[in-house]
């Protein structure tokens, strides 16, 4: 892993968004993995900001997100699908066609796992960008995922649970599992992104960094993969020094 510590969540996103944006001058049809949550929306923000400035093109980008809640609507505001339109899609020109993110609402769970998988699969993803939960999970890769694990419908541990109830109104309406990417799948992208703010998040890279690959900490399976990108603000590297 190569790591970058900056000062604060600012330099974070304009660092990130300059690495994302030059993926996108190495190849028009790059293929993004992205991730939701709070983490990546400064990287949107500024993404968005330099596209509007002009000289990039998404229109032959293919974007698949990591994870959706299950069961929700894409219209709910706190599902991802309307987080990507709101803080990315709707504001670049990527083609809707080309957007791939986890079905919220679909009947047959396993099937459509298996075609995100090969989608996955016949588009390999050249940058993924991945955050951390502060229990070590990827995407939804909760603590005690397989490090062999595939596109599946997951329970949300009761902490992810606590953790992201923060942006429902309703506290009862809090989705209890979700589809995601697996650690396999994220581990097949070409690059990884990854980022994190905060010392919420302190322990969690640590172990990711230092701590032995292991089902604890899903996020420890990075060391695995030779391409890893970290960028962390000062508060999030704490326990590095
Ligand atoms: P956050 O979520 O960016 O909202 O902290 C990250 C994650 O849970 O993966």
């Amino acid at each position: 892993m190569e790591i970058i510590i900056v000062e604060n969540y600012k330099e974070l996103s304009q660092k990130a968004a300059e690495i994302f944006l030059n993926q996108l001058n190495i190849k028009l049809n790059s293929v993004f993995g992205l991730s939701t949550g709070s983490t990546p929306v400064g990287l949107y923000n500024k993404v968005v900001e330099l596209y509007k400035k002009g000289g990039y093109d998404f229109s032959f980008v293919k974007t698949f997100n990591l994870d959706e809640y299950y069961l929700i609507s894409s219209e709910n505001k706190n599902s991802y699908h309307f987080f990507m339109n709101d803080v990315l899609f709707n504001h670049i020109n990527v083609d809707k066609k080309n957007i791939f993110i986890p079905d919220g609402e679909v009947k047959d769970c396993d099937a459509f796992c298996d075609w995100y998988e090969k989608e996955i699969s016949n588009n390999p993803i050249d940058l993924q960008i991945l955050g951390i939960g502060e229990n070590g999970h990827i995407g939804f890769n909760e603590p005690g995922s397989s490090l062999d694990s595939k596109t599946r419908l997951v329970d949300l541990s009761p902490e992810t649970i606590k953790i992201n109830s923060r942006f429902f109104d309703d506290k009862n309406n809090i989705p209890r599992q979700a589809i995601t990417m697996g650690i396999d799948t994220i581990l097949k992208a070409k690059n990884i992104l990854f980022l994190a703010s905060g010392a919420k998040k302190a322990k969690a890279v640590y172990d990711m960094i230092y701590g032995n690959i292991s089902l604890d900490c899903p996020a420890s399976a990075l060391q695995r993969h030779k391409k890893v990108l970290v960028i962390l603000d000062k508060d999030a590297a704490e326990l590095l020094k």
